[in-house]
């Protein structure tokens, strides 16, 4: 009896078996083979069927690169700043961009924006809703605006019909929100497995490249974070968009985790407010204005992605009743706390073994660099203590900024772009900041001394010892037992 051929694809690696096992063979994920028909012959996109049933495909013809004919790369600026710059300069036309994020972040408030500043602007768009209704769609358009208000909509879920109504309407720009909810007919799988969201995928990129529509594919992300649904999917698209926050919080993130057309060092930075998302243009102003001079509140001279930002970090240290401890941690990576606290205990005598620890990362942003643990270990050897920290002006209350990598000896590390970091807290007149030697000098020679009047520049430290013994001053030295350690 004839079986329908079946296949079990890894939603990790894509790795396909034709029998279940527990464990991928190909990446050694447990659990992560899903059952998947392939398509039967006439489904899926044309040329599929044919080959399979044995005729040859055309070959193709290669050609030198010289004689490849440079692209002329028309960007099409979306009208929203950050978004053009997170871009590389705008959409390229014919690329598929993937905008990732946690539901109730705002994609739909961002695409539906970007859509319609470029229909104002007199280009084609369309937005295609798998997941709202028209009239839900209509409902977010009202607080956007008149632009929004004027965006073709479309509500539907089979990638077919999406297809067509792609090629009858030939739009410029098009979004898709969200990936997971189209589905193509032919496969028997539920819309938003790997096998359908994959085919979706290609269905729309051949399109895309065939009438060089800029297509914003929606996706969700899962809870630890990563984007759902097969990560061959980030191997297919141009450009891997994500967007952070907390959706308690107002301010966002959007970042590029790869860009065939830009770097991805680049970010933007929005405010969600009642009329949809606003650029955020100097946020480390709004950061610095909001930093309390408390114990266990410090100012960080972070980097986003090229952008230096300034960001308050703030510590809770509080006796606790559980073993093994609380360690609470916001905006930054658990296991990097552990590692701070571990070097704190070690080489600063602020041991914490008995205590709760609560790290803060102030205004809904996610740090994910080194330079970040000099604050951390400020912040919560300020808060053990009880004492707010100086940097060297006593009687002047202000917060401290500082950046800088702890090693696990107890070193200071530099960290990429220290006159950056320096000459941006000197805008804001913290100063001395706090960071490790041999910083901008080697970069560029002393500029954050020559910032603004009354900036004694920095502050250069050597180990995190040091950095106490400066920033808390007449804190006793590291405990007996830590030096005879
Ligand atoms: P949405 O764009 O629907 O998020 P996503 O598509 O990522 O799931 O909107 C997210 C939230 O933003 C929603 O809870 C309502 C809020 N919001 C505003 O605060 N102001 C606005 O102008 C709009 C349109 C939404
Ligand atoms: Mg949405």
């Amino acid at each position: 009896m004839a079986r329908a051929s079946t296949v079990h694809l890894c939603s990790e690696c894509g790795h396909t078996e034709p029998r279940w096992h527990g464990r991928c063979a190909g990446c050694g994920a447990w659990n992560t083979l899903v059952e998947e028909h392939p398509p039967q012959s006439g489904a899926g996109r044309p040329g599929r069927a044919q080959r399979r049933a044995g005729q040859a495909a055309p070959a193709a013809q290669p050609r030198a690169l010289a004689e490849v004919e440079p692209p002329p790369i028309a960007r099409l600026g979306t009208g929203i700043g950050e978004l053009d710059r997170v871009l590389g300069g705008g959409l390229v036309p014919g690329s598929l961009v993937l905008l990732g994020g946690s539901p109730g972040i705002g994609k739909s408030t961002l695409t539906n924006m970007a859509l319609g500043h470029l229909q104002a602007a007199g280009r084609r768009t369309l937005y295609v809703s798998g997941e709202e209704s028209a009239d839900q769609v209509r409902l977010r358009a009202e607080r956007l605006g008149a632009g929004a208000l004027s965006v073709p909509v479309v509500a539907e879920t089979d990638v077919a019909v999406v297809a067509a109504t792609l090629e009858a309407e030939r739009p410029e720009v098009c979004v898709i929100d969200s990936v997971q909810t189209l589905h193509e007919a032919g496969l028997g799988s539920a819309p938003g497995s790997v096998g359908q969201v994959r085919e979706v995928c290609l269905r729309l990129m051949e399109l895309a490249k065939a009438s060089a529509c800029a297509v914003i594919l929606v996706g969700h992300v899962t809870k630890d974070g990563s984007l759902a649904g097969p990560r061959a999917l980030e191997h297919l698209v141009d450009c891997v968009l994500q967007f952070e926050g907390e959706r308690e919080r107002t301010h966002r993130i959007l970042r590029a985790l790869k860009n065939r057309f830009g770097s991805t060092n680049d970010v933007g930075v929005f405010e969600m407010r009642d009329g949809g998302l606003v650029e955020v243009l100097d946020a480390s102003a709004r950061f610095v204005a909001e930093a309390a001079h408390a114990p266990g509140s410090v100012v960080l001279a972070a980097m986003e992605g090229s952008r230096p930002l300034l960001v308050e970090v703030q510590a809770l240290v509080a006796a606790s009743e559980l073993v093994p401890p609380r360690r609470v941690v916001t905006g930054l990576d658990r296991n990097r706390l552990a590692l701070v606290l571990a070097v704190l205990a070690r080489h600063g005598g602020v041991a914490l073994g008995s205590s709760d620890v609560f790290v803060n990362v102030v205004g809904g942003v996610r740090l994910d660099e080194p330079g970040a643990d000099l604050a951390v270990a400020l912040a919560v050897a300020g808060a053990a203590r009880g004492q707010p920290l100086t940097a060297g002006s006593p009687g002047e209350p202000r917060p401290v900024a500082c950046f800088g990598e702890l090693g696990l000896t107890g070193e200071l590390r530099s960290v990429a772009h220290p006159d950056r970091r320096v000459a941006e807290a000197g805008r804001f007149g913290l100063a001395p900041v706090l960071c490790p030697a041999g910083g901008p000098r080697a970069e560029a020679p002393a500029r954050g001394r020559r910032a603004p009047a009354g900036n004694e520049g920095t502050i250069e430290l050597s180990s995190l010892r040091a950095a106490l013994s400066t920033a808390l001053p007449g804190r006793a030295t590291p405990s007996r037992a830590a030096r005879a350690a």
